[in-house]
């Protein structure tokens, strides 16, 4: 089996190299943050990622994993070159920062002595791996002009956090991009483990053209996006006439051409590292193309109007003003079982919160010190170990993850614990009705309102 290097220790290249190498393959992953190397070669795991470590460990311990900054040797001793580094949303645009990814491709070009496979799994826009292929024919600005061509293959990744290792290692599809027959070989072998539970005769691996993958990669979150914009764009009128969002759900889920997936209604609307970001980057290829792109505009505009739509409705329910109060939020980062904060909702409402000129107490089993990182330490801000510490004297609950410890709530604590008990729901996890019974003033994103029955 030919050997392979992954550029990118991040969600998607660490994921990738430890799934790869436990399923038996010679695996080195390669990164630029030499804490993260370290952190790997002392079996630590650097991102919280269930059943991530235990793969690391199998892969270490078999002789088939390991992790370097040197990117010369990787790249010499490796036939396949995976590129999973980040894309992020440029400072001055909306366009996807590709600097990472040439960065890498500049660093292939430099030391590849012979023919590589380079495997581009970043999330990327369309007709970039024709961009990396010009560089490395010699045809772009930089390009060496070598005697032989390194084959460019889209891959890209469709896992999700929180469950990355289950879902590359069963995955629904693997989309693989390229005409180049040998490649193609090369990725039915590397991908060949993971399709022996292929349903009947479902290929679950699909080929096409290259800039169909990178694509279909973009356009398939951009769908997601859609699908929860669209469910929160129907919240505000369900509201005025009374009818239940979550109940509409059910009702336009089960027709088997909608499906029940992703189209939860809520005010923590989606963050995170893929979906802001490839929207903004499809939005910004379209127009760089002459094509308006204005239905995938409203679906950022939804989001974000949304968002702030549930801040003001926090703000409606505290009986003293922002200044005065202090906020319980539960679920820092974008969604439970990582400790990924990038674009999640929490940012922007302890944000608002701390702009009113009010205090917050922080709660997320996992993203505690991922927040603190990317929001820097501020007054104001109290971060708890357990999340009915945070309660503590509060004016309100705000919840924005459905992570599973907060879809049952201790009302004798709650009672206990708070100044008066408002939970503000960013994910809709409780019953209206049920929590007014509780006496709880409770509110969430396009259902009734109940008042609460029991003095709180
Ligand atoms: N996170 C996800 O859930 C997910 C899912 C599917 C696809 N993607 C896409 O995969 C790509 C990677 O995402 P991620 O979340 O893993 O990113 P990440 O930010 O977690 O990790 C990127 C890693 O690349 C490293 N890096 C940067 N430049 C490098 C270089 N020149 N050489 C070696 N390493 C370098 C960084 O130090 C970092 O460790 C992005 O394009 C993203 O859109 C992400």
């Amino acid at each position: 089996m030919k050997k392979i290097a992954i550029f990118g220790t991040g969600y998607v290249g660490l994921v990738t190299g430890a799934c790869l190498a436990s399923a038996g393959m010679k695996v080195v992953c390669v990164d630029i943050e030499e804490r993260k190397i370290k952190m790997l070669e002392e079996g630590e795991c650097p991102i919280i990622e269930k059943d991530l470590p235990e793969r690391i460990k199998k892969g270490v311990k078999t002789g088939n994993l390991f992790f370097t900054t040197d990117a010369k040797t990787a790249i010499e001793e490796c036939d396949v070159i995976f590129i999973a580094v980040g894309t992020p949303t440029k400072k001055d645009s909306e366009e996807a920062d590709l600097s990472a990814v040439f960065a890498v491709a500049e660093t292939i070009n430099k030391h590849a002595t012979k023919r590589k496979i380079v495997v581009q799994k970043s999330t990327v826009p369309v007709g970039t791996g024709s961009q990396i292929e010009e560089f490395f024919m010699g045809k772009a600005e930089g390009g060496h002009g070598i005697a032989f061509f390194h084959a460019v293959v889209s891959n890209p990744e469709f896992l999700k956090e929180g469950n990355a290792v289950k879902d590359f290692e069963s995955p629904d599809r693997v989309v693989i991009g390229t005409s180049d027959e040998d490649a193609k070989k090369v990725m039915s072998r590397i991908y060949a483990p993971f399709m022996r539970t292929a349903v009947g005769t479902t290929d679950r691996m699909i080929f096409m053209s290259r800039p169909s993958a990178e694509l279909t990669k973009v356009f398939a979150n951009t769908m997601l996006a859609m699908r929860i914009s669209a469910m929160n764009a129907i919240t505000e009128l369900a509201e005025k006439f009374d009818a239940d969002a979550k109940e509409i759900r059910k009702g336009i889920g089960s027709d088997s051409r909608i499906g029940p997936d992703f189209l939860f209604p809520g005010g923590a609307t989606f963050g995170g590292s893929c979906f802001p970001k490839d929207v903004r980057a499809l939005i910004a290829v379209m127009e760089k193309a002459g094509i308006d792109a204005k239905l995938f505009r409203e679906v950022m505009n939804v989001n974000r109007e949304q968002r702030m739509r549930f801040v003001v409705k926090i703000f409606e329910q505290l009986d003293c003003s922002v200044s005065e109060s202090k906020i319980a939020i539960w679920g820092l980062s974008f969604k439970p079982g990582t400790d990924d904060v990038r674009e999640a909702a929490s940012l922007d409402v302890v944000q608002s919160i701390l702009d009113g000129g009010g205090k917050v107490a922080l709660f997320d089993a996992h993203a505690k010190e991922s927040f603190r990182v990317a929001f820097g330490e501020r007054a104001g801000v109290e971060y708890c170990d357990d999340q009915y510490e945070a309660i503590k004297g509060a004016d309100a609950l705000v919840i924005l993850t459905d992570a599973m410890e907060f879809r049952s709530l201790d009302f004798e604590k709650l009672h206990s614990l708070m100044n008066k008990v408002v939970i503000c729901d960013g994910k809709n996890l409780h019953d209206p009705e049920e929590m007014a019974n509780e006496g709880v003033q409770y509110v969430c994103m396009g259902r009734p309102v109940f008042t609460a029955k029991k003095s709180t």
